[in-house]
Parts: structure tokens; C-alpha cells; sequence
């Protein structure tokens, strides 16, 4: 059975509302995100970091899947064992949008992690230096279950094993300046896949893929969806 390999990024959800890293000016109240979002920020203001991110778990109230997720959401269920999903992305607007197997290796908004115990679980509400983490029942030790700058990304032995099977590579709404991400369109070709890169504009990593495809993504993912379910991989 031919396999499909999807990388996603934020691209995919700024029609749903939610900001991009590097399209606008980058900054959230006047930080840079590469200064919000790595162990260094939160060892020296665990407050920030917590604000951060507790502003981006409740934004997630307020947006909704769009036509590109839920396209996804059909291709998965039109093609049952052929795909991996894998999302730079910490929302839960894939799975809103149909998937139920989505791999999200910079982490989860709505998980919580306890640098203590180690233990992963759900996280709804806000997270504060004095959170008291449920298994272990230690305050302080809880952190958003988010991959910082410098930290290694998760599941990445099994994502380079699904890159090496991947019949066709399509890389949607990401830059490509962040590695290791960045650096997967290049191995699945490496390996024989045919890459396809779905963006507003070319990026960092365009010169490895033999296809582009420009345009937002409610509209090219829907269009490109449409096209492989007709046509096969
Ligand atoms: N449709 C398609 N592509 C879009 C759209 C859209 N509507 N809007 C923006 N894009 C593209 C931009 O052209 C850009 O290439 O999405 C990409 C967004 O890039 P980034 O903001 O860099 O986001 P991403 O690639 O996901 O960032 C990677 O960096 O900050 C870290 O951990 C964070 O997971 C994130 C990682």
C-alpha cells in the first residue's frame, strides 16, 4: 500500500484565526518568540512563559477548523492506514477537523507536563507557577507539554521511519527555517519520495520539492485533496 507522509505548520490554521510565527512582526507584547518559548525564558520568568501560553490555550476556544484541516479530516478517512500526520502545530484544530491520528512533535497546548514526576496529562485551564501537578502532588514543577527552542522535538524516531516509507512527501503551510523539521522534506526525497510543498509563497526549503503549489490554504488543500483521491498517489 502506497503511504503518504503530511508535515503541517502554522500556516494551516492562520485562516482559523491563529497567528503565524514569522509572517507579522513575530512579537508578542514585545517579545520574540524564540525568547518566550525556551527553557532559559521560563527558568528566568516562569510567569511570562506561563502567560504565553496560557493565552494561546484559551485563544483556542475562539477558532474553529478550516477547510483545509477538515480536508484532511476526508483524506484520512478516505485512506485508512496510508497516512501520517505529523503537525509542527500545538492546537487541536486537525483533530477538530476529522483526524484522529495526529503526531504532534513540537507538543500539545492542551497537555501539561510535570518536570517532576514526568507525568503527561490533559490541561484545560491555566497553568501558574504554583500549579500542584495531580499525580505527584508537588507545586511548581508544571509545565506546558510544548518542545522550547533547544529541546530535541518528540516521536521523531517513528516520524524518520514513516519519512523512509513515504511514497509521496507534502509539506503544508511551513516555513521550513526550523530544524528538525525543516530538514524531513529533503530526507523523504532522499529516500525516492515525491515531494510536494502547498505555501503562500516559496520558502527556505522550496528547492527540495519537485511541486509547488501556491496559495492559502483553504483553497489548495481542499483542491489538492480533491485531485488524489481521484487521481491515487
Ligand atoms: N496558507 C498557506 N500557507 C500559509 C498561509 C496560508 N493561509 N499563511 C501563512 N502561510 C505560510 C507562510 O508563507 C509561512 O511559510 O505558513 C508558513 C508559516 O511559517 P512559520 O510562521 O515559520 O510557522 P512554522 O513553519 O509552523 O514554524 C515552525 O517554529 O516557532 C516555532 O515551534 C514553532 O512549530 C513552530 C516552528
Amino acid at each position: 500500500m502506497s503511504q503518504l507522509f503530511i508535515l503541517t505548520g502554522a500556516g494551516i490554521s492562520a485562516e482559523s484565526g491563529l497567528k503565524t510565527f514569522r509572517d507579522s512582526d513575530g512579537l508578542w507584547e514585545g517579545h520574540r518568540v524564540e525568547d518566550v518559548a525556551t527553557r532559559d525564558a521560563y527558568a528566568r520568568n516562569p510567569r511570562m512563559v506561563h502567560d504565553f501560553y496560557n493565552m494561546r490555550r484559551s485563544q483556542l476556544q475562539t477558532v474553529e477548523p478550516n477547510a483545509a484541516h477538515r480536508a484532511l479530516g476526508r483524506l484520512e478517512k478516505e485512506w485508512p492506514g496510508q497516512l501520517t500526520l505529523v503537525t509542527q502545530n500545538v492546537d487541536d484544530l486537525h483533530e477538530r477537523g476529522g483526524c484522529s491520528d495526529v503526531w504532534h512533535m513540537h507538543g500539545e497546548l492542551l497537555k501539561k507536563r510535570c518536570e517532576l514526576c514526568n507525568t503527561v496529562s490533559a490541561c484545560r485551564e491555566d497553568l501558574s507557577v504554583f500549579s500542584e501537578c495531580s499525580q505527584c502532588g508537588h507545586a511548581g514543577g508544571l509545565r506546558p507539554h510544548i518542545v522550547w527552542f533547544g529541546e530535541i522535538p518528540l516521536l521523531m524516531d517513528e516520524i524518520y521511519e514513516r519519512v523512509s516509507k513515504a511514497d509521496l512527501f507534502v509539506s503544508i503551510g511551513t516555513s521550513g527555517v526550523v530544524y528538525p523539521a525543516a530538514g524531513l522534506a529533503a530526507e523523504a526525497k532522499s529516500q525516492g519520495a515525491r515531494t510536494v510543498e502547498l505555501n503562500m509563497t516559496d520558502t527556505e526549503v522550496s528547492p527540495c520539492f519537485d511541486e509547488l503549489i501556491h496559495g492559502p490554504a483553504t483553497e489548495s488543500v481542499p483542491a489538492w485533496v480533491d485531485a488524489l483521491l481521484s487521481e491515487g498517489l
